[in-house]
């Protein structure tokens, strides 16, 4: 009985999927309470599986309206309009503002406290088509891989810390100088040449696949947050990358949104700049280990 009791409050303190699968033997995936130090109970999916497992959810990324332009649902962008005024937007990439629940996180965009309170090494990417039921998840997805790198040990550990060293603001930097990493990528569903032809042929020219790159920034100096699959070789960065800051300058508002310009030579058409669209209706998973 001792012995349970010891257990159980062990257990009730564990913070990650990680902890989870190597300290009680947690193996199959799915939803899981996790605590804070604080002791904030929160439910999240882990990813007991892939690559040796321990894959905490710690946020996803939807487009619930790419005709909206920084409006309601552009949590990580701006839901502010998409004014030189607001240049970090909402700021959702490095404060701690959760939203969103695990269960919906293919439906709505879900941030949770592991975002920037689990100490981790590597982050792994799924583009689940949205509205799927979490035990579909995996099965739906068609785009899933990790990085093996450990970068984020250089960035303190997490995103969140990433995004405060590198601020996903407009006005930041420049375009190439100053870009944040562009890690290589192991694919556990799909290659790099999938990935890249999500995107349209004109970014595909200016973009080397096989990567995630964090915190790009565009010609006219707006910051992106995630580059999902490439690596930029030029500016356009817009059409590749998801999340930003709160302003883009260049035909402003049309590529202020969590999306930001997938749509710029149409909605779903995968022609010009514009993304497919399947990688426009689905949400962007976003696990760390
Ligand atoms: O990002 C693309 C834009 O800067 C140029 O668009 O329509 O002139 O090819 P367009
Ligand atoms: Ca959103
Ligand atoms: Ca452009």
């Amino acid at each position: 009985q001792h012995l349970f009791t010891f257990n159980e409050q062990e257990y009730s303190s564990t913070s990650s999927c990680k902890e989870l699968k190597q300290r009680f033997g947690f193996s199959t995936d799915g939803l899981y309470y996790l605590s804070t130090a604080s002791g904030v109970v929160y439910q999240t999916y882990c990813d007991m599986t892939t690559a040796g497992g321990g894959w905490t959810l710690v946020a996803s990324v939807h487009e619930n309206n790419l005709y909206g332009k920084c409006t309601t649902g552009d949590r990580w962008s701006s839901q502010q309009g998409g004014s030189p005024n607001v240049p970090e937007g909402d700021g959702s990439w490095s404060n701690t503002v959760t939203f969103g629940t695990a269960e919906a996180a293919t439906s709505d965009d879900f941030k949770n406290p592991g975002y920037y309170e689990i100490t981790a090494e590597d982050v792994a990417v799924w583009h689940v088509p949205n509205n799927e039921r979490v035990d579909q998840w995996k099965v739906k997805s068609f785009l899933r891989y990790h990085t093996e790198t450990k970068f984020l040990n250089s960035y303190s550990g997490n995103l969140y810390n990433l995004f405060k060293l590198l601020p996903v603001k407009f006005g930041v930097g420049t375009c190439p100088a100053n870009h944040g990493p562009s890690v290589p990528l192991v694919y556990d569903l799909g290659d790099a040449t999938s990935n890249h032809n999500l995107y349209g042929p004109n970014i595909r020219a200016i973009t080397q696949p096989g990567f995630i790159t964090f915190r790009a920034i565009n010609t006219e100096g707006a910051a992106l947050a995630i580059c999902s699959g490439v690596k930029p070789t030029g500016c356009h960065n817009e059409h590749c990358c998801i999340g930003g800051g709160g302003h883009f300058p260049e035909a402003s508002p049309r590529q202020c949104g969590d999306f930001t310009g997938f749509d710029w030579d149409g909605y779903g058409t995968g022609v010009g700049w514009s993304a497919s669209k399947q990688v426009t209706e689905a949400a962007v998973l976003i696990f760390y280990r």
